[in-house]
């Protein structure tokens, strides 16, 4: 589907509630699944990359039942495997589009007696899978990948616990080990390069299972074999689809925005940092907790006078998925914004690198790339331009805020990626021009 996004007519104005966090969604499902009783989870993000995760757990042998979607996403029951396990699915898991899914599903089934097969799209065939393959096969797991991606085959066994120092900050690893370890006797540690968002360190100690942390060595540990125990979760607001909405209001003239009930966990919160770094005006109110997630009201101004910045790798894993928002803010800052570190987004839902770059310089912005960093050099006026978003929902929703600075329409190929993970961005996005 085309969607043709057009150039702001005048001030954001209004208040948003964006749909649930897609990242706590993801394992308040896959912990509920593996965890002995009845979970109720309010508010789980309504998108396709969650309802792959849904799906999954239900061909393991949980039970889902999803209610009425209503304002702020599903609300569902799911009776768990618990110490039975899960089922042996007699097909193919289709993951979809969504890495988190199919990696962290392989440290959920690793410690136990099946044979499963994760698949998913051409995207996610894509991505690289070693980076979890690789340490679940020294705990014991079996994979048969096809040439390190998808299709993956794993053989779930009986595991051993592993110290394992990771070369990726990635939350998506960390989690998969730390799943794993469950299964495993003795204390399972993963030490990242860099603190990479810990919701799972977070909601599993809700689910009755200690996890301990040291922030200082950024490393993390489990001591198994544990049991999951059922609990009701409640899903704040995602920071990274709230990003986008702030990255409107910062570049429209005239626009104050309001963004309610966000989570606001400092390690998905960097975009936030940057636009500060840049001259936003930006307003948080910590209001309190959703199980151990802080949240609270962002209000967003717009802001003439932005300026560039440098964004560190050290603070890239705290807005790894904003990087192509924070890149289209730029092009409305004077010098040049910088981005270094980011070689990870080349093995996203899209290579971001080359896409962002292609995209940008399309609408007529100045950008530079290298294989690990990123420039853009403003202010530039956008211009009109038909451009795709290759299927990745950040870039589709990146094009429309930079439509907004543009002198013509941007036409976006592919727009339907945004059911990825805010498939109403474009209602919410035109309720605040409404005003
Ligand atoms: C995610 C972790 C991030 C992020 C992804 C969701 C998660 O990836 O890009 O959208 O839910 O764990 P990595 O931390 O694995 O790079």
């Amino acid at each position: 589907m085309i969607f043709t996004a057009l150039p702001a007519s005048g001030p954001l104005t209004g208040t948003v509630r964006v749909p649930g966090d897609k990242s706590i969604s993801h394992r308040a499902v896959l912990f509920a699944a593996m965890a002995e009783g009845t979970s109720r989870l309010t508010g789980v993000l309504d998108s396709a990359d969650v309802r792959s995760t849904l799906a999954a757990v239900t061909a393991l042998g949980a039970e889902v039942e999803v209610g009425r979607p209503h304002g702020i996403g599903l609300d569902i029951t799911v009776t768990g495997w618990g110490v039975e396990g899960p089922h042996q699915p007699d097909f193919v898991i289709d993951c979809g589009n969504s890495g988190t899914t199919c990696r962290l599903l392989m440290g959920v089934l690793a410690p136990w007696p099946v044979t499963v097969t994760l698949d998913g799209d051409a995207s996610l065939r894509k991505r690289p899978m070693r980076r979890v393959t690789d340490p679940l096969t020294l705990m014991g797991a079996g994979f048969t990948t096809t040439d390190g991606h998808l299709p993956v085959t794993i053989e779930g066994g009986v595991l051993r616990a592993l110290r394992y120092e990771s070369p990726v900050a990635s939350a998506q690893v960390k989690t998969a080990i730390l799943l794993a370890g469950l299964g495993a006797e003795g204390v399972t540690t993963v030490i990242e390069p860099a603190p990479s968002r810990d919701h799972t360190e977070r909601l599993l100690p809700a689910f009755g299972v200690g996890v301990g942390c040291d922030h200082a060595t950024h490393s993390c540990w489990v001591d198994g074999p544990e049991e999951l125990a059922a609990r009701d979760v409640t899903i704040p607001a995602d920071p990274s689809s709230a990003a986008f909405i702030a990255g409107a209001a910062v570049i429209v003239p005239g626009s104050d925005v309001l963004l309610r009930d966000v989570a606001l966990n400092p390690t998905r919160t960097g975009f936030l940092r940057v636009l500060e770094r840049m001259g936003a005006r930006t307003e948080t109110l910590l209001e309190g907790a959703t199980g151990a997630e802080p949240t609270g009201v962002v209000e967003i101004t717009y802001t003439p006078g932005l300026h560039g910045t440098v964004v560190h790798a050290e603070e890239v894993p705290s807005l790894v998925d904003e990087v192509p928002l924070l890149a289209v803010v730029a092009c409305s800052a004077n010098g040049v914004t910088r981005f270094e570190g980011v070689s990870e987004l080349r093995v996203k839902e899209s290579d971001r690198l080359s896409a962002i770059a292609d995209g940008l310089t399309a609408l007529g912005a100045t950008v530079r790339t290298g294989d690990d960093w990123l420039e853009v050099e403003g202010p530039e006026r956008l211009h009109s331009a038909r451009l795709s978003s290759l299927g990745d929902h950040r870039l589709a929703m990146a094009w429309a805020v930079a439509a907004l600075q543009a002198d013509g329409p941007v036409e976006i190929e592919d727009w339907e990626a945004v059911d990825v993970s805010y498939p109403d961005f474009a209602r919410d996005l035109a309720s605040l021009a409404a005003r």
